[in-house]
């Protein structure tokens, strides 16, 4: 990873566990989801709100590094007015990035600001950080009901 895109890539953690978006309760929620890393404790709540197939709103709720609560915060903004389709092939590409097995300039065009994330490949350790609020809401969209727990997690 260059220096340019490593910058990118603090800038935008830093910037969004500072200010997370959409941060807080939803009262009006059809999805809501528990989701924790055990090994550091780290637990987030997501809560959706879909209707006719459109996620309309996309809130969370919880603590945890500063790579989850980013990782949270730009998960609500992304998904937000999408489809769940839309939403499903955003987790995957997330996925993706994180493993490394996508081209970082395509991931730009493609997902925009997740790519940033393309900086956790670096660091195995954080990936559960970074897909914790991810699985959560991907199994809240899709009506499973357990706790997410990352170390299930195969990120
Ligand atoms: Fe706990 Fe990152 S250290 S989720």
């Amino acid at each position: 990873m260059d220096s340019e895109f490593r910058e990118l890539y603090q800038q935008i953690i830093l910037d969004h566990n500072k200010s997370p978006r959409n941060y807080g309760h939803l009262d009006d929620a059809t999805h809501v989801l528990d989701g924790q890393n055990p090994v550091c404790g780290d637990h987030y709540t997501i809560y959706l709100k879909v209707k006719d197939n459109i996620i309309e709103q996309a809130r969370f709720e919880g603590s945890g590094c500063a790579i989850s609560k980013a990782s949270a915060s730009i998960m609500t903004e992304t998904i937000k007015g999408k489809t769940i389709e839309e939403a499903d092939r955003y987790f995957e590409w997330f996925h993706k990035i994180l493993t490394g097995s996508v081209d970082v300039n395509e991931s730009l065009l493609k997902v925009g600001k997740l790519a940033a994330f393309a900086g956790v490949a670096d660091f195995p350790v954080r990936v559960k950080c970074a897909t914790l609020a991810w699985h959560t809401m991907h199994n809240a969209l899709h009506n499973k009901k357990e706790r997410v727990s990352t170390e299930e997690d195969e990120a």
